[in-house]
């Protein structure tokens, strides 16, 4: 059987991320009932950027299905050294069952990908966050409808590695997906034509804006996530005064459905791309989402692992 990775959530098909989230949705109703599938199996998580969710929710995920997990940080690997990453990938196959990397350009996590000869996974990088769009979804299932196809999601603020996943595993559901950001921080205009492209055989709907009202109008959910991604701090006063009027606040919420849920990845910065009023007032289900990386990163590890 070949082996698959997860970089993009488009290396899932439609049926398959609906049944990963049909899965995960029975692994949180009953993890006790999955305790031993990755007995004998071992994963490394390596992290060339910070992390607190994913670092965390990965090792959990991994040792509470039964598995050992070997965590590293890039710079404690040869890697960090100048080591090839396809060397790398070469090398840790021989050693363990997946990898999962947090790392820079999706060039690097491709080139890892071609050296393994195992599944490689992508817990974040300048392109996408995959793992993350899976929680995301799951918890839409949760607070908005059980059937995702024609829920909205606006997200608004920078258009980045979130929101292409976002755009992706949206559009492969079925949703309307749109996306408020000012022009130069709008989502890459491939990624937007893929999603056009998979929402014209799923029923969804893509849109792209530089107005907030346009998204935000009756949407289910709204979705924001920080300014100013890991490597860009030397940008972070430019971004905060482009972005200023794309926080989701209150008069943002007004617009919305009645019963919109809130929802951001994480970290928040209170004030910046939220108000604190919203982050932690009765419409936000951020705390779900967090949670959910787990239950959806258990469900992605077993699959992953089945197809060997
Ligand atoms: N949302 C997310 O990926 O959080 P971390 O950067 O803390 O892993």
């Amino acid at each position: 059987m070949a082996v698959r990775d997860y970089l993009s959530v488009d290396d899932l098909s439609s049926r398959e991320l609906t049944d990963l989230l049909d899965d995960a949705s029975a692994m949180k109703a009953k993890p006790d009932q999955h305790t031993d599938a990755l007995i004998g199996r071992h994963v490394a998580l390596v992290f060339e950027k910070p992390s607190t969710r994913t670092r965390v929710s990965m090792e959990v995920a991994v040792t509470s299905l039964g598995g050992h997990a070997v965590v590293l940080r890039g710079d404690e690997l040869q890697l960090g050294r100048g080591e090839a990453i396809e060397d790398t990938g070469r090398v840790l196959s021989r050693y363990v069952d997946a990898i999962a990397v947090r790392t820079f350009g999706q060039d690097r996590l491709e080139a890892l990908a071609a050296g393994a000869t195992i599944p490689v996974i992508n817990l974040l990088s300048d392109r996408s966050h995959p793992c993350q769009a899976l929680a995301d979804l799951l918890t839409m299932q949760e607070h908005v409808t059980e059937k995702l196809s024609g829920t909205s999601v606006a997200y608004l603020g920078d258009g980045n590695n979130v929101a292409h996943s976002l755009l992706i595993a949206g559009a492969k559901v079925g949703m309307d997906v749109r996306v408020a950001s000012p022009s130069g921080y709008q989502p890459d205009r491939d990624v937007v034509q893929r999603a056009r492209d998979i929402a014209a055989h799923t029923d969804g709907k893509v849109i792209v804006t530089d107005l907030v009202a346009e998204a935000a109008e009756g949407a289910d959910v709204l979705y924001t996530d920080v300014w100013t991604s890991m490597g860009q701090e030397n940008e972070s006063d430019e971004r905060a005064e482009i972005l200023k009027g794309f926080r989701i606040d209150e008069s943002v919420v007004s617009v919305a459905s009645p019963n919109v849920k809130v929802m951001h990845c994480l970290p928040a910065h209170r004030g910046e791309e939220i108000s604190a009023e919203v982050m932690d007032g009765p419409r936000s289900v951020v705390w779900d989402q967090a949670e959910n990386r787990l239950h959806a990163q258990k469900a992605l590890l077993v699959w992953l692992l089945a197809q060997q």
